[in-house]
């Protein structure tokens, strides 16, 4: 038998019997029907292991004593079938002891209903391990979109990362800069969340994005021409007006693609630490001379952030300084250069710094 039994009114829920006892399927069925289900009834394993992927079920209640094979083992190879292993097998047999029990959930059955039955019961039991199932597979979609927008997320951050090595290779003569200023900005961000008047400005989020926005500082200085980038000795003043273009240019850059999305709040913070991160507390930096909070957050961090691994590390024209030496530096640009409390958070980590620096600890 299989005759397709519907309710016309409500068909979104189908019910697959299988059961030999022509007694019990017309009784099932109606009562099924009654409920507003759509019942597909079938008398033996392999006509119903046969036309299974086309009915899809929602659920299937699954007699043990069928006249080809037996219940167990229609259930285990219908757990074998890609689209079909996770619907809910309900077995209903007139063997109740413990040991058949255990056999139906060991082949894969969620539930176990003794004949003779209280349809009732059964109703109850159906209901139930639908509502288990469509919230499983609520819970299995959300959680598949989830692990996709974070791949698609992850891979957006690792191209923008590479563009920016790029970009970062055409000046630095040390490596690893913008790794560790990536890490630098998490650890200050981190502090302030926690300690600091910034401390309600600070999400996950907002973590999250200054680690990776971060290395896009000075993306824009991929447009400053070789014969200032790479002048050796100092730059006159009009060179250094050009140089100073970078933090205009690479907020441009961004802003044109801020401008398609304006919902990716990392481009958004990309484009604040690129534009202000040569802004000093004091109003005396650059391009727009922002005074104290006026200055962005991001871009306040990033201030200390790239300071401290620029003063650290060698150029062909100096070796780096040592931690100390640096964090006096810092110290003395308090107020002047730098916001206070982001320099009263360094000098709480400034041993993570310290570290980061000199073990390249940021690879992890
Ligand atoms: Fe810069």
């Amino acid at each position: 038998m299989n005759i397709k039994i519907e309710n016309q009114l409500q068909d979104n829920q189908r019910i697959m019997i299988v059961e030999d006892d022509l007694d019990i399927i017309p009784m099932l069925s109606s009562m099924l029907i009654n409920s507003g289900y759509t019942v597909l009834p079938y008398t033996n394993g392999g006509d119903a292991l046969k036309a299974i992927q086309l009915e899809s079920p929602d659920l299937i209640l699954l007699d043990i004593s069928l006249p080809d094979m037996d219940g167990y083992q229609v259930c285990m190879l219908l757990k074998q079938m890609n689209d079909i292993s996770d619907v809910p097998v309900i077995f209903m047999s007139g063997m109740g002891s413990v040991d058949d029990k255990i056999k139906g959930f060991q082949a894969g059955g969620v539930d176990y209903i003794t004949k003779p039955f209280h349809p009732e019961e059964v109703q109850v039991r159906i209901k139930t391990h639908i509502n288990l199932s469509t919230f499983k597979s609520k819970i299995e979609y959300k959680k598949l979109i989830e692990k996709q927008v974070r791949e698609v997320a992850e891979a957006q951050q690792a191209t923008i990362f590479a563009l920016a090595k790029l970009a970062e290779q055409r000046d630095e003569d040390t490596g690893g800069h913008l790794e560790r200023v990536c890490a630098y900005c998490k650890l200050l961000a981190q502090q302030l969340s926690m300690e600091s008047p910034y401390a309600d400005q600070i999400s996950e989020e907002f973590i999250e994005c200054i680690q990776h926005a971060s290395p896009l500082h000075d993306i824009g200085k991929i447009a400053i021409p070789d014969s200032i980038l790479l002048k050796p000795g100092k730059l006159s003043q009009q060179e250094f007006e050009s140089m100073k273009s970078h933090t205009i240019t690479g907020a441009e850059n961004m802003q044109y693609v801020f401008n398609k999305y304006p919902e990716n709040s990392f481009i958004g913070m990309g484009i604040e630490i690129a534009l202000y991160h040569h802004e000093r507390w004091d109003g005396n930096g650059y391009p727009d001379g922002l005074i104290g909070r006026n200055i962005p957050l991001s871009a306040r961090i990033m201030a200390v952030a790239d300071c401290y691994d620029a003063l650290r590390s060698d150029r062909c024209y100096r070796k780096g300084f040592d931690h100390e030496t640096v964090k006096r530096m810092l110290v003395e640009e308090d107020g002047t250069h730098f916001d206070p409390e982001i320099i009263k958070a360094f000098l709480i980590i400034e041993d993570k710094f310290c570290q980061i620096m000199n073990t390249d600890s940021w690879i992890s």
